[in-house]
Formats: C-alpha cells, sequence, structure tokens
C-alpha cells in the first residue's frame, strides 16, 4: 500500500475536514432564491476558498459602478440580463454567465421582469463597488 510521508494517504484531510465541519450537501439554487423576496439583495449561498456564491434577484436596473480589485462572475439561472459596460451591452441568457474584470464599470440591468442569477467573487467584493448607493449592502444575509 502506498504511504504518504504523513503515514496514511489523505490523514491530513481526514483529521481535520470529517470532524470539524458537516459533510458536503448539495445546494438547490431555485429553492435558495425562492426564499428571497427582495430585489438586489444578494444572499450568501455558499464558500469556496476566499470566494462567496451568491444568489441576487434582480428587478429594473442597478446603479453603474466598478470594484477596484475583485472581478465578478454572474450566472444567469432564470430570466435575461442585459450587462451595460461602456464598451457597449452585452445580452447573457437563462443558462449563460459573464465575467466582469475589475476596474470594468458596470450596470446590471433585468431585461426580463425579473432575472435570477448567481454569483461568485471575492468575499471582500461589495454588490456596489466604490459607490454608495441606496441599494449598497454592507452585510449579506446567508441562506
Ligand atoms: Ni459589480
Amino acid at each position: 500500500m502506498y504511504e504518504t510521508e504523513h503515514g496514511k494517504q489523505g490523514s491530513a484531510r481526514g483529521e481535520r475536514g470529517a470532524e470539524a465541519a458537516p459533510p458536503p450537501e448539495s445546494v438547490n439554487v431555485a429553492d435558495k432564491l425562492a426564499r428571497i423576496d427582495s430585489f438586489w439583495n444578494p444572499h450568501i449561498v455558499g464558500d469556496v476558498n476566499d470566494m462567496h456564491i451568491k444568489v441576487v434577484k434582480m428587478r429594473g436596473s442597478f446603479d453603474w459602478h466598478h470594484h477596484d480589485d475583485e472581478d465578478e462572475l454572474f450566472f444567469v439561472v432564470r430570466g435575461t440580463m442585459l450587462m451595460k459596460l461602456r464598451t457597449g451591452d452585452v445580452s447573457v441568457g437563462e443558462g449563460e454567465f459573464i465575467v466582469v474584470p475589475s476596474r470594468v464599470e458596470h450596470c446590471p440591468v433585468a431585461s426580463s421582469e425579473e432575472c435570477h442569477v448567481m454569483l461568485i467573487e471575492r468575499k471582500t467584493t461589495l454588490n456596489t463597488g466604490t459607490v454608495e448607493t441606496e441599494r449598497t449592502r454592507h452585510e449579506l444575509k446567508r441562506l
């Protein structure tokens, strides 16, 4: 049997992971979104290293902003989103995603009546970036 320098294969992970945290479970994104009754109010649904997985319901237009250091991934779960950019607008359909690099000004708009989106971004990311608006959310709920 193959042995690592620690004596047993996988022992380092087993000692820490199995006892400290509950086992991984599947997450139903639509179910999480169904629990949200407000718009432009991101909720945290997962953690991946230094990233948060968030879900948000969009209606109408957000506010123009950029992030100095963080890229943002927007994955459209339901509906259609128009990502306004200074270089031209990009339509993002259901099942599609767009990555907005740091420093790029953007303004997401729901081009269907409602648009449901999953976000993947660093935990430090503020939803309105470097500007403060009535939609800025400093404290996010976890579902
Ligand atoms: Ni942004």
